[in-house]
């Protein structure tokens, strides 16, 4: 789907049009894959519009520059604000907001320590990200997950999705909508850009943050409301195998939510359906981001913006 603009980007503080956030092919980025990144929901409920978990967003970013020895010099409180003040200027709502921090132009070379950091947010509308409304068709991927020591999968760098790009163009050239990467040691990591869960015996499984995965934010938000169902959840290695005989199968994400996995490699998840604690967990995640639920985590800030679509999960 090409990206929508929307009317300001914010840049180091700063209110900017669109067309004007702007870099030069020399900067360092360009060349070198040095940025760290977020992406985040806002969602529309019946009484305004709320980002979802936006401070733990935000403090992602700084952990994943802290990683790279990129400076942001703005507070926790500075990073929410800016992207608060993105939306409401924009007013556009439900919105994907993507926070950049990236080395500018400053000099050639590998060494980023001598560009300078560039932050940048921008804000536009954005649908379902994993097709297939019955269930996505995923495969397991032949590129494996980035190995701990060469890449940090705790780091959202845009140069991690240069891994993430290949699993995604196989996937979708042999006709499954995503695909599922093993880490290096052959054990189940993460989709492209998903978390995965699956379910057997009435366990909820999820892949550690030691088997290359990044620490999702749906991820954990699943995990809590999980334990709150009183579902038992348990973080361990597991093996590809397990995926084909589990009773269930979810992706987690910004972009892809909650989605459920109608099969892998061809071969059926449960009965392809989406099943109960799945759907329990998909219908309380959905229910709370929409506002149809008690927000009893405080996990939306509140934007004030002129909410014009009706609410849809
Ligand atoms: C590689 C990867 N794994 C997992 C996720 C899910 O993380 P989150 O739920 O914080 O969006 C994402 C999306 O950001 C991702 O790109």
């Amino acid at each position: 789907m090409p990206i929508q603009s929307t009317q300001n980007i914010w840049h180091n503080g700063n209110l900017i049009p669109w067309d004007k956030a702007q870099i030069h092919v020399m900067s360092h980025v360009v060349h070198y894959g040095s940025s760290v990144f977020e992406g985040i929901r806002c969602y529309n409920q019946p009484s305004g519009a709320g980002v979802f978990r936006l401070p733990e967003h935000m403090a992602r970013l700084a952990d994943s520059a802290k990683i790279y020895r990129m400076p942001l010099p703005y507070t926790l409180d500075q990073l929410c604000s800016a992207v608060v003040d993105l939306v409401e200027a924009n007013g556009v709502t439900p919105c994907y907001i993507r926070p950049i921090a990236l080395r500018g132009y400053g000099e050639i070379g590998v060494n980023p320590l001598t560009s300078p950091v560039d932050l940048y947010v921008a804000n536009f509308p954005w649908g379902k990200y994993v097709h297939g409304n019955e269930g996505a068709d995923v495969c397991v991927s032949s590129w494996s997950r980035l190995a701990p020591n060469t890449m940090p999968s705790l780091a959202k760098a845009g140069a991690n999705y240069m891994n993430s790009q290949l699993i995604r163009m196989e996937a979708e050239i042999n006709g499954y909508v995503e695909g599922i990467a093993l880490d290096v040691n052959g054990y189940l990591s993460e989709g492209s850009g998903e978390n995965l869960f699956l379910v057997r015996g009435g366990v909820l499984y999820t892949t550690p943050l030691a088997n290359s995965v990044l620490n999702g934010i749906t991820r954990s938000s699943i995990i809590t409301l999980a334990k709150q169902l009183g579902i038992e959840v348990v973080e361990q290695s597991l093996p590809r195998e397990l995926l084909y005989i589990a009773d269930e199968a979810f992706f987690t994400g910004t972009a892809a939510e909650v989605t459920h996995l109608r099969s892998v490699d061809r071969i059926l998840i449960g009965d392809g359906s989406m099943g109960p604690i799945t759907k329990a967990l998909h219908d309380e995640f959905f229910g709370i981001v929409n506002g149809l639920k008690p927000d009893r985590y405080n996990w939306l800030t509140p934007v004030k913006v002129k909410v014009a679509e009706p609410v849809g999960a």
